[in-house]
């Protein structure tokens, strides 16, 4: 068992019969997804609402029946990785391009459970490059305009292909290197016209759950 699998593991023990489960995108989220579809096998109830077409994908090989978010009033609770998180339980996410889609299901959710390894808990966001989901159109005046704020940025390519969100969007990685007023930051880039949303998540996570690579878990909560 490594990190991720230990995260996940424990995370998925705050499911209970009959929740409404949001299942999030990424290596660590997997774990999560197998670990419920382990549940289900073994009886659990739930309705689960994907965060990605790639999730709903891998949930439905493993025999997770999908619901569209449209069919549910709310999400009990939803299960996600991030690309950092700080000690205040903010985060970056979207290092898979899904961060859209995993802001709406967990702003849905009445619970939102982040796993991750040790190398995702940073002193200050913004070593890793933040992932800003920009509309097509003008897609180079937008850039214009996040780099005003002080990054250098780049058009998400995977693949040798540039990438496409779920949602028909581009993805701009914004180098910012130290991220000191996050709250700030989403504010400035949610103002800018061309953008989405951008994959800072400010107090939003109710626990963030470490895993190591000794099978261990530490739980952070706000
Ligand atoms: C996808 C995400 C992921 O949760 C994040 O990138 C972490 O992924 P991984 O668990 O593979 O490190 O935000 O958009």
């Amino acid at each position: 068992m490594n990190g991720k699998q230990a995260a996940a593991l424990k995370a998925v023990e705050y499911i209970q019969d009959g929740m409404i489960v949001g299942l999030g995108t990424g290596s660590t989220a997997y774990w999560a997804i197998e670990y419920t579809a382990q549940r289900i096998a073994r009886g659990l109830h739930i309705t689960a609402v994907a965060t990605s077409e790639a999730t709903a994908a891998i949930a439905a090989e493993k025999g997770i029946v999908i619901s569209g978010i449209e069919e549910v009033d709310h999400i009990d609770i939803d299960i996600d990785g991030a690309d950092e998180a700080d000690s205040s339980l903010n985060l970056i996410k979207g290092g898979g391009g899904a961060l859209l889609r995993e802001k709406i299901v967990a702003k849905a959710s009445r619970r939102f459970i982040v796993i991750a390894d040790e190398s995702k808990l940073v002193a200050t966001l913004g070593k890793f490059p933040l992932p800003v989901e920009v509309i097509p159109f003008g897609w180079q005046h937008t850039a214009r305009h996040i780099t005003a704020l002080g990054c250098s940025n780049a058009l998400r390519y995977k693949d040798g292909k540039l990438f496409v969100t779920d949602n028909g969007n581009y993805i701009l990685d914004c180098s910012f290197n130290q991220i000191t007023n996050a709250p700030l930051l989403n504010a400035q880039l949610n103002g800018i016209a061309g953008v989405v949303d951008n994959g800072l998540f400010i107090n939003m996570a109710e626990r963030v759950i470490i895993g190591s690579a000794d099978g261990s878990v530490k739980e952070y909560t706000r």
